[in-house]
């Protein structure tokens, strides 16, 4: 479960980023944010995980033993524990080019296990099969010693998905998973999430609301910086062109052809 409460990102001069944000999501969960360009979906997601200094606003985070987290309240090293366990995906990857699909799985644990662990052992073979067995979980197994740079866009983002799987993360974070994908990768991913979120909440800013409307359980819309929707994924005409204004006939190009 997380908790976010008032979330509220106010500049010097004034202009709120972030205005008075709340919602919660849960195991089971599948949480679309949808808005238009600037609306603050991206410093939304970094405020769940403590990277917006914001002006007011608490976000709590339930671990394994049912504890909850105020993540702006406590100590450096719990924060960091907490962060291990929650998995970012961004758009551009981050992934090692040079390095193999494998690898950058692997690469997934680093937060957790220590430096001096990693330099001088490496992953054991343990860890190795589960990464391994990540991999299959986005069906990219016949890739695993393949160099990232040779992947398609859609494959380098099952690599993102299965590091992120690899960490065995209580919280998944996404932002614009599908941006840079063929509509054919796009529903293969937002259909792996959607499984995902059986076992852990799944937290994911989109640019397409009728993917969210498929696979999305709910989902929230962000404009100047507040919510305007926190709902079903029943994306009604009149709600879109609230939400989006003149960026409708970017979001939804097909309606708008001719
Ligand atoms: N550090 C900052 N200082 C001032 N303004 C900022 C800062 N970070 C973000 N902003 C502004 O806050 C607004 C929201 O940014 P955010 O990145 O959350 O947008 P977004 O909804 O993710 O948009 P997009 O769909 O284009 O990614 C934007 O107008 C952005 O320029
Ligand atoms: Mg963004």
């Amino acid at each position: 479960m997380i908790k976010a409460v008032h979330l509220t990102k106010q500049l010097p001069n004034g202009k709120l980023l972030l205005n008075d944000i709340s919602f919660e999501v849960s195991k089971g969960e599948f949480l679309g944010i949808l808005g238009p360009s600037g609306a603050g979906k991206t410093l939304t997601l970094k405020s769940l995980i403590g990277l917006l200094d914001l002006t007011n606003g608490e976000v709590w985070i339930e671990e394994s033993n049912n504890e909850h987290i105020n993540i702006f309240n406590t100590k450096a090293k719990v924060l960091k524990k907490l962060r291990t366990k929650i998995a970012l995906i961004f758009q551009g990857y981050h992934l090692v080019q040079r390095a193999t699909a494998l690898d950058n799985v692997l690469m997934g644990r680093l937060g957790s296990i220590s430096t001096f662990r990693s330099l001088i052992f490496g992953f054991n073979e343990v860890e190795k099969k589960a990464a391994m067995s990540s991999l299959e979980k986005v069906n990219m197994q016949h890739l695993a010693q393949a160099k990232v740079a040779s992947l398609s866009g859609g494959e380098k983002q099952r690599v993102a998905i299965a590091r992120a799987l690899f960490q065995e993360p209580n919280l998944l974070l996404a932002d614009e998973p599908i941006s840079s994908l063929d509509p054919k990768n796009a529903k293969i991913i937002m259909g792996i999430l959607k499984e995902l979120s059986t076992l852990f909440p799944v937290i994911g800013v989109f640019h397409q609301p009728e993917l969210c409307a498929k696979y999305c359980s709910r989902i929230i819309a962000i404009k100047d910086g507040k919510k305007v929707y926190d709902g079903p994924p029943v994306l009604e005409e009149s709600l879109l062109e609230f939400i989006y204004g003149e960026e409708l006939a970017i979001v939804i190009p097909e309606k708008y052809a001719n």
